[in-house]
């Protein structure tokens, strides 16, 4: 039987009978450019001489003289009996460089932008992978090895084959009915979040939220506040829309209304992570919750409440959500499953006022249209047959166990010089340095012994606090964690 060869699509590829370079040199250099910019792929199957020279309006002898110097120069090799194929031994960053040096020779691109296109060239935000995602003491993450992942995929399988036409068309921008019920239901009883589920925006994760809901509710030149130290990725969402965002102190009654209200007491927007703030781990207190819903209702502003670690609490006395305390509709609720699920998922909420979901679902719907619909439908079901809040119940006793796990450790080699304060809740605990002043330092040393340990310096604005290490310990086993603290004792 034939193989199959995919189309193949190439670029510039102008053979010249006229021209004084014989056919099979221009076919050659015409391959070759393909190859180097990309357009021919490492592993791609060429198509046999014949077909080529078909394809192409020229001879066969033309072909095989053209590949004939491919293959000495080792652009494509040959399998007996399988055909010809771009050679895997280019380095792949080779021919990604020469496609791009190529398109940006002639002139930059960038100084063509958009004024905002300039202030988004400038945000400071994570675009690539996380490498270390399993490295001792990555904040941020929950542990994605313990993920019923067996489980998870027999749900997706089980939609994928069983999704209905309506639901392979485009979807409601909203997102899909039952997840939002599940949702409501969810958040409900656990966060004493007051909604129903038409008050529910699917989103891209927080991150999504963020950026719609600075472009809806503030202006360019408006102001926000934000924790300082902060979470950088709302720091990013506000700027990029040129919000002008100005640090507010946090204390250990969480972030400080009244420094807040001095420094600038017109401001659109307060961001806030009320159930455990990032990155000090502070609840904020009951007085502090009702003088920001009251500043917030004297004046009009919104409250954007980044609730993304709330789920995992481990003792003290767990305070509800601030959004189920407003009685005025000023706070906008925000949640994510990147830590409850794995955040490669990318799906997240928004809770607004029932007055806002029609811009809501405007502006979402300007920007991807909604949600991609298999896994909103398999998260659906996760839900509602239980399989998430048991995940929850087992994560909770998991990451509570690996924070004790890390306070021995960090007990036992660091006693001195770093000191942990048990934490409430979330994935990560701060761990004060208390006799190095300059945690960048400490923190650049930690990674050259492969630790991931974020300074808390590297999340303030304008505050200074003192020097201390973001310790994520959910997704890591007694051996990592163990391991990572006999490296840091190395250098503290
Ligand atoms: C404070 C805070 N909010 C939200 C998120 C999650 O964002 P997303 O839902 O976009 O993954 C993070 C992730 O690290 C975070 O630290």
């Amino acid at each position: 039987m034939a193989k199959h060869t995919p189309e193949l699509i190439l670029t510039g590829l102008e053979l010249d009978k006229n021209s004084k370079r014989p056919m099979y040199w221009q076919l050659y250099d015409g391959l070759r450019q393909n190859i180097l910019t990309g357009m021919l792929r490492a592993g791609q199957r060429l198509p046999a001489s014949r077909e080529f020279s078909t394809m192409l309006g020229v001879s066969r002898s033309t072909v095989l003289l053209a590949m004939d110097h491919l293959l000495s120069e080792g652009y494509i090799i040959g399998k007996t009996g399988s055909g010809t194929f771009i050679s895997n031994e280019l380095p792949e960053k080779f021919l990604y460089t020469s496609s791009i040096k190529n398109s940006n020779e002639s002139h930059d691109l960038n100084a063509e932008l958009s004024k905002r296109g300039k202030q988004i060239s400038k945000i400071e935000i994570s675009t690539t992978p996380m490498p270390e995602a399993i490295r001792a003491f990555q904040p941020g993450l929950p542990a994605i090895r313990e993920f019923p992942h067996n489980i998870w995929s027999r749900i997706v399988t089980r939609c994928l084959r069983m999704i209905s036409t309506p639901n392979l068309g485009y979807g409601e921008s909203i997102g899909y009915f039952p997840l939002r019920e599940a949702i409501a239901n969810h958040i409900r009883v656990a966060r004493a979040v007051k909604c129903e589920p038409e008050q529910i925006i699917i989103v891209n994760g927080s991150q999504q939220a963020l950026d719609l809901t600075a472009r809806i509710l503030a202006d360019p030149e408006d102001i926000a506040w934000i924790e300082d130290p902060g979470y950088l990725g709302a720091k990013a969402a506000f700027s990029g829309n040129g919000i002008k965002t100005i640090p507010v102190p946090v204390d250990h009654e969480g972030l400080n209304v009244t420094a807040g209200k001095k420094a600038a007491p017109k401001a659109r927007i307060a961001y806030i992570t009320p159930s455990h703030q990032y990155p000090l781990g502070v609840t904020m207190s009951l007085p502090r919750r009702l003088q920001i819903l009251d500043w917030a209702n004297n004046n009009n502003a919104w409250i954007l409440e980044d609730d993304y670690d709330s789920e995992y609490r481990y003792g003290g006395n767990p305070l509800s959500s601030l959004q189920g305390l407003d009685e005025n509709n000023r706070v906008i609720y925000l949640g994510t499953f990147s830590k409850v699920m794995f955040p490669a998922l990318r799906l997240g909420y928004i809770v607004v006022p029932p007055g806002l979901v029609e811009v809501f679902l405007r502006a979402k719907s300007m920007s991807d249209r909604h949600n991609a619909m298999i896994e909103q439908l398999a998260l659906a079901e996760f839900i509602a047959n239980g399989d998430f809040a048991r995940h929850i119940r087992k994560m909770r006793i998991l990451y509570h166990e690996r924070q004790q796990t890390l306070i021995f450790y960090a007990q036992k080699h660091l006693k001195g010089a770093l000191h942990l304060d048990p934490s409430n809740a979330g994935l990560h605990s701060v761990g004060w340095l208390t006799n190095q002043k300059n945690d960048k330092l400490v923190s650049e040393k930690a990674r050259e012994l492969g630790v991931i340990a974020p300074a808390i310096s590297a999340y303030c604005m304008a505050a200074k606090v003192p020097s201390g290490l973001s310790l994520g310990y959910a997704p890591f086993t007694e051996s990592e964690i163990k391991t990572g603290i006999e490296l840091l004792a190395n250098i503290l």
